[in-house]
């Protein structure tokens, strides 16, 4: 297993290219099942979790080619409904291919995804909504069993609660459904934004693109014609870099970047000192010497991102005074706590609130990562930890964070990937 080795940086300085997003990509990959024609999709992160991703799909017959700057995506010969646990397990985010392999096919079988290490992550709501368009589930021997012989009709629903995969399953489920579905209290991330923004240039009528309340007119089956597009930037990717200039207290430029899907980490990096140059594609972050303390609060966009919570964690041990930090979306995404402590980190836990006493010296030490974020959180760590840090178990960093190591090294920091 690979594990990453971190001294004590000395100055950052330069430009780092963000590549594209995540959890955009992964919506985007399972809409090409809903296409007639090949998918041509530019800007892919090269991450573990799109690879796991485009197996599944080549697994369920269709066909993934690998291009220059782009990733072919044929579904046209995709004959298998059944996404397997084996792949499942090492992605929840496989649900996504649901929604689209149901509306499709009238038949679908999808391993339970299970939780992961940040919480239970149910996905009732996802089970629910597809119900009320007219599934029949069943749920046997860990899978989800959902049938719709005459296809989804188009209905009114509202979600209980903000879900991101929800939003994506049902409106890729909505795509090809009889009728219009409605649905409120929709996720408004810039990732559904762009799904449904594809979607719309595909043929399928959305109204209310980035608002709570979707409507979509389905295509009663009729498959898409999907024109090539680019996958937007990461703003959870972005955000980390933006971390590690405020934490090491260097100027660093972002390129390939969308301020205006940064808005809530921009203006709490701004409380708590730094300040931004910011052009159409690019940010620069002018640190201040003196990281003030901040109070946080997680919620759905356009609030303050629960992905960037390890992240500003880390940072506000760095800073003079005391930090608050409150987690409202996962029951256990607090496991990077234990790691920082264990490099001195002053940080005090009362249920779903941290409590980050600043000016704490960190020191190196062996750290693990329990999950994609949290290793992020201790990388930045490491950049101002005295000695050396190792991160290890860092499979959960690769899959979300493009070349970290090679990014960070190329504007300075002392950063290697070695072997256990
Ligand atoms: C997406 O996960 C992201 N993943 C997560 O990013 C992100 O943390 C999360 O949204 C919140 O922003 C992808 O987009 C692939 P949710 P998702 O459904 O969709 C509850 C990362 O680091 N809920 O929005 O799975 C759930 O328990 C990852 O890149 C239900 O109760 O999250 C949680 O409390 C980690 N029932 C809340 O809603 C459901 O059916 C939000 O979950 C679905 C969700």
């Amino acid at each position: 297993m690979d594990y990453l080795q971190i001294k004590k940086v000395k100055s950052l300085k330069g430009d780092i290219k963000i590549s594209g997003a995540k959890n955009a990509s992964l919506p985007l990959i399972a809409m090409t099942i809903l296409a007639k024609n090949s998918v041509h999709i530019k800007n892919l992160p090269n991450v573990a979790d799109i690879k796991t991703l485009l197996k599944l799909l080549s697994n369920l017959g269709a066909e993934c080619s690998f291009h220059d700057d782009r990733v072919i995506v044929d579904t046209s010969s995709l004959a298998q409904t059944k996404a397997k646990y084996d792949i499942v397990k090492t992605m929840r985010a496989s649900i996504l291919v649901l929604g689209p392999i149901l509306t499709r096919f009238g038949h679908c079988e999808v391993s339970l995804p299970g939780g992961c290490a940040i919480g239970q992550r149910p996905v009732d709501l996802h089970l629910k909504a597809l119900e009320q368009m007219g599934a029949t589930i069943y749920i046997k021997s860990g899978y989800i069993e959902a049938t719709a012989p005459n296809g989804l009709k188009g209905c009114d629903i509202i979600f209980d609660k903000i879900t991101v995969t929800g939003t994506a399953n049902i409106v890729m489920a909505a795509s090809l459904a009889k009728g219009i579905t409605t649905l409120t209290n929709a996720a408004r991330e810039p990732e559904v934004v762009q799904l449904c923004e594809v979607l719309n240039s595909s043929g399928v009528k959305i109204e209310g693109i980035g608002t709570a309340v979707l409507t979509i007119h389905g295509t009663d089956s009729k498959l898409l014609d999907i024109d090539e597009f680019s996958v937007i930037a990461d703003r959870i990717e972005a955000g980390t870099y933006l971390c590690a200039g405020a934490i090491s207290k260097d100027e660093l430029t972002l390129t390939n970047v969308d301020a205006g899907h940064l808005g809530a980490v921009l203006s709490k990096l701004e409380e708590m000192g730094s300040s931004f140059s910011i052009t159409e594609d690019t940010i620069t972050i002018h640190p201040s010497k003196i990281i003030k303390p901040v109070k946080i609060t997680t919620q759905e966009y356009p609030a303050f991102p629960t992905d960037m919570q390890a992240q500003f964690l880390a940072l506000a041990t760095q800073a003079e005074g005391t930090s608050i930090i409150e987690e409202k979306l996962f029951e256990n995404r607090f496991m990077h706590v234990s790691e920082l402590q264990r490099m001195g980190a002053d940080i005090s836990l009362n249920g779903s609130v941290a409590t980050i006493k600043g000016e704490t010296p960190l020191s190196g030490t062996d750290v693990m990562a329990t999950d994609l974020r949290a290793s992020s959180a201790l990388v930045l760590a490491g950049l101002v930890a005295d000695g050396m840090t190792n991160v290890h178990r860092i499979y959960h960093l690769d899959r979300g964070y493009d070349a970290l190591e090679k990014k960070l090294g190329a504007v300075g920091a002392d950063i290697k990937r070695l072997q256990e």
